[in-house]
Order: structure tokens, then sequence, then C-alpha cells
């Protein structure tokens, strides 16, 4: 028989039992630095040495961090479901927890690009573990190599590979996003009529398709066990 596909929407709330900080709880990323400065191509074009440095260090923190159990229990979907996760995060905790089919729509904090053209398949390059990238470290066509993100006032070419692992899912999933970011918060919309959608998060998240949604009020690993259940039942 064809396995059910779920499809899985990530965010920051996802890695937060790894201790990676989200964005915009208290404490979050965006208390201690400003978005338009790091986080922007305004900001990069500005001032590329201190990206390059926030980067830097997000990178390492990074190396210092493992999947959570929530990371696991869904890379372990796998062996009864086709499942496809589609993260708004940078990190690669999905991946070293197993899960083998993830679209990155925001980059990947491990990978490299060129300045001038970022979404150039040539150009984007795997970071060994532990590299920094330093001002003046050149990209494959000379221009100065950059994170392998995509910044505010950016395109984010993965978000139609994304719409149509939506349209195809079987099961809907969101997990630890407060669903502020455009375009991946629409991706809600592509979900088919009548595809049973959850929603893991331990704060009230305000979503327009909230009547169709099985809300589980917890942290990613205790809402992954509950999920299980939720979905074996369907
Ligand atoms: P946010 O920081 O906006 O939201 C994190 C969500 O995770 C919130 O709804 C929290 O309640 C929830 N959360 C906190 N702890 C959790 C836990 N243990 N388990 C599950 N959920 C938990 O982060 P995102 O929605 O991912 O983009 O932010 C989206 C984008 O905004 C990011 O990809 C980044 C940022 O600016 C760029 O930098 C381009």
């Amino acid at each position: 028989m064809k396995k059910k596909k779920i499809v899985v929407l990530t965010g920051a709330g996802m890695s937060a039992e790894s201790g990676i900080s989200t964005f915009r709880d208290s404490n979050g990323l965006w208390e201690q630095f400003r978005v338009e400065d790091v986080a922007s191509i305004e900001g990069y074009e500005r001032n590329p040495k201190l990206v390059l440095q926030f980067y830097n260090d997000r990178r390492r923190q990074l190396l210092k961090t493992s999947p959570c159990e929530g990371h696991f229990l869904l890379a372990a979907l796998e062996k009864d479901y086709e499942v496809v996760v589609v993260t708004q995060n940078v990190d690669n905790l999905h991946e070293k927890a197993g899960s083998t089919r993830v679209v990155h729509l925001h980059g990947e904090l491990m990978k490299a690009t060129s300045s001038l053209n970022p979404d150039s398949p040539e150009c984007i390059v795997e970071l060994p573990e532990g590299a920094d990238i330093h001002w003046g470290d050149k990209a494959k066509d000379g221009s100065q190599l950059r994170p392998f993100i995509v910044w505010f006032g950016e395109p984010v070419p993965m978000i139609e590979q994304a719409i149509e692992e939506v349209r195809q899912a079987d099961i809907f999933v969101v997990i630890g996003t407060s669903l502020n970011v455009y375009p991946a918060a629409g991706l809600l919309r592509y979900v088919p009529n009548g595809v049973p959608m959850f929603l893991i998060d331990p704060k009230v998240v305000s979503v327009v398709e909230s009547a169709r949604i099985t809300f589980i009020q917890k942290g990613a690993s205790e809402g992954m066990k509950e999920l299980q259940k939720l979905i074996a039942a369907l």
C-alpha cells in the first residue's frame, strides 16, 4: 500500500530544545540583534563584516548542539509515512536526526555562496565543520563569499518546491513557528481541503486556518509524541 504523505513545516521552535534561540520569543535573537542589520540584504551591503561575524557565531553555536527528541521522532515517521520537512531553520538538525527529505526555505548555515549570484548552484559550497567565512574569501565567480542564507529583501527560490509538496500532502503539520514570515507562513493556504492539519507549539499561534487545525499546545518533543498517536488513529 502507498504510504501517506506528511508535509511538516518547521520553525525555530523545533530547534529550541536543542538550545538554539528562537527569534521572537523573549530573549530571542531579534531582541539581541536588529534584523535589518544582520538578516537583510541592505544590512549586508552596509556592513558585510558584521553580518559574516553574526553567521560565523551562529555556525559555531550549531556545532555545539545536537538534534532533540522531537527531531528524532519526526525522522522516525519515515518508517511508516512519506515525510517531507519544509523548514525555515538554517541549522542541519533535521538531517542529523535522519530526515532524508528536507527543503530549506531560508538557506543553510553550513553552506556558503557568492555575493553576486547567491542562488547559482555552481557557486554554493559546503563549509567544513568549524570553518568561518572571512572577509576576502572568494566564491567561484570571484565575488566575496557570503552565507547561504535567504535574507529579508531576497527571493525565496525554494518556495515553489515547498508549495508543490504541500499540495500533495495527505497530512500537514506545523511545528514551532510564529508564522510571522512570508512566504513560508502562506504555505498553509495550499493545504488541500479535507487534509488534516496539526500545529505543535507551546504558545497560542493565531492562524487564519484555525478552524481546521488540531492544536497540540506542547513543546516539539512532547508534541511529536502526541502527534504520533493522533495520526495513527486517522
Ligand atoms: P519565531 O521565533 O518567530 O517563532 C518561534 C515559535 O516557536 C514561537 O511560536 C514559539 O512559541 C515556538 N516555540 C518556542 N519553544 C518551542 C518548543 N520547545 N517547541 C515548539 N515550539 C516552540 O521563529 P520562526 O517562526 O521560525 O528568518 O521565524 C521565521 C523566520 O523569522 C526565521 O526563519 C528567520 C526569522 O527572521 C530569517 O532570518 C530570514
